[in-house]
């Protein structure tokens, strides 16, 4: 019995065998897989393996595709039938090799990345804390600038309301882009242990739109504000000595000077118009603003370089502004916030320009005064 099970089982499974197998000859169709190691084993061995070209490869080990993936590396530009206008880098995965000043000649999104890394945020941040650093110095050893004299109760108007406006106006939006820009840059180093990325993830992105939106704001203001101030930050004889004293800010006595001084001059020429272009040209690249430019990576990447660069210098500059403009000098703030100085003030820090108006070559009311600003004027 149990030898007669044993041999139908024999008899059954040679019958299924035999239905089941292929004939010889058969060809074999549809997408076959294959183990490269069957197929050529020692294809590497060719002396000119590393020479292939995606096809050659496929001839000897299928599926392998290196050297493709190497060209892609190397930043090979292949075929992409979108358009060039929408899509200028459609067929181009990783950019070709560049070296951006102080980057190594590498990738040309890896040379960005080192000299962001190495240099921008690093040098950059530096320059801000040495700012900083230099007005508290400053402030701690000279304190705030007061006048020498009594003040007369005499008002001079220093700025009109459409000047204080611009002014203004422009200060604002530099404040919103000085804040976000400084998050975005340098946050992940003071704001994100403290917050953790969930909150630091929203910040950044908040502050992100800010940037973009007051950007072009302040391209505006800044417009208005370089036409509004021109004629008086053209340079003169007297600016020379100015320089050369230091303005004698200190020593005890300033030295002479018309509407602005020498320094307020170099912010003018160096800081508005200078750095201002830079920062503004190179900021509407960024936000995409200028028409007809075809906007590839590194387009982005050489506009990034650039705005920061100047707009660090530029935050450097105006934090020696804006301390002047505060706490640096009594009376300063003032006149940009009501538009009048004292005439004591005026004799004090630009009597050149006190002389003038003295003189009656400048009157000392340029604007229609309204009901607050005779107030102001009478009672500051
Ligand atoms: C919170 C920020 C700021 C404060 C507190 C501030 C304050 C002041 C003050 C008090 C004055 C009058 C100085 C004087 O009477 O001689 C002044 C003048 C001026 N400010 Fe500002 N400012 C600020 C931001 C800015 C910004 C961002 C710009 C331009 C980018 C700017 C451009 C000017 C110009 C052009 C003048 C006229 C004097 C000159 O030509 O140098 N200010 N500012």
């Amino acid at each position: 019995m149990h030898r007669f099970i044993l041999i139908c089982a024999w008899l059954l499974g040679s019958t299924a065998w035999a239905q089941s197998a292929p004939p010889a000859d058969a060809a074999v169709a549809g997408v076959q897989s294959a183990n490269i190691f069957q197929i050529a084993p020692g294809a590497d061995a060719d002396p000119k393996y590393k020479d292939q070209t995606n096809g050659e490869r496929a001839q000897v080990q299928p599926g392998n595709n290196a050297p493709m993936w190497r060209q892609v590396g190397q930043g090979v530009t292949g075929y992409s039938s979108l358009p060039k206008s929408q899509a200028p880098e459609a067929g181009n995965l990783i950019q070709p090799f560049v070296q951006y000043p102080g980057s190594r000649l590498t990738n040309a999104g890896e040379a960005w990345r080192q000299v962001r890394n190495r240099y921008l945020i690093p040098y950059g941040g530096a320059l801000l804390l040495i700012a900083l650093g230099a007005v508290a110095l400053f402030y701690w050893r000279k304190g705030t600038l007061e006048l020498h004299g009594a003040e007369t109760g005499r008002k001079i108007e220093r700025f009109t309301p459409f000047e204080r406006s611009a002014h203004w106006a422009n200060a604002i939006a530099f404040v919103a882009l000085a804040v976000s820009g400084v998050v975005m840059a340098f946050g992940k180093f003071f704001i994100l242990p403290v917050i953790g990325t969930a909150l630091f993830g929203w910040l950044t992105y908040a502050l992100k739109n800010i940037h973009n939106f007051a950007g072009p704001l302040f391209a505006v203001s800044l417009v208005i504000v370089f036409v509004t101030f021109v004629r008086d930050n053209l340079p003169r004889a007297e600016d020379i000595t100015w320089l050369l004293k230091g303005g004698g800010l200190l020593s005890s006595q300033e030295v002479p000077s018309h509407r602005f001084n020498a320094g307020e001059k170099v912010l003018f020429w160096g800081g508005v118009f200078f750095l201002g272009l830079v920062v503004v040209a190179s900021g509407l690249v960024l936000d995409k603003l200028v028409p007809g430019l075809v906007y590839e990576r590194s387009t982005m990447q050489i506009s990034h370089m650039v705005h920061a660069t100047a707009t660090v210098l530029m935050m450097a500059m105006f934090i020696g502004h804006i301390y002047m403009g505060t706490i640096g000098m009594r009376g300063a703030y003032s006149a940009m916030r009501d538009g009048y100085v004292d005439e004591t003030w005026a004799k004090e820090h630009h009597e050149l320009w006190y002389n003038d108006i003295q003189a009656g070559k400048i009157p000392a009311q340029r604007s229609e005064p309204t009901v607050r600003a005779t107030k102001t004027a009478t009672t500051a």
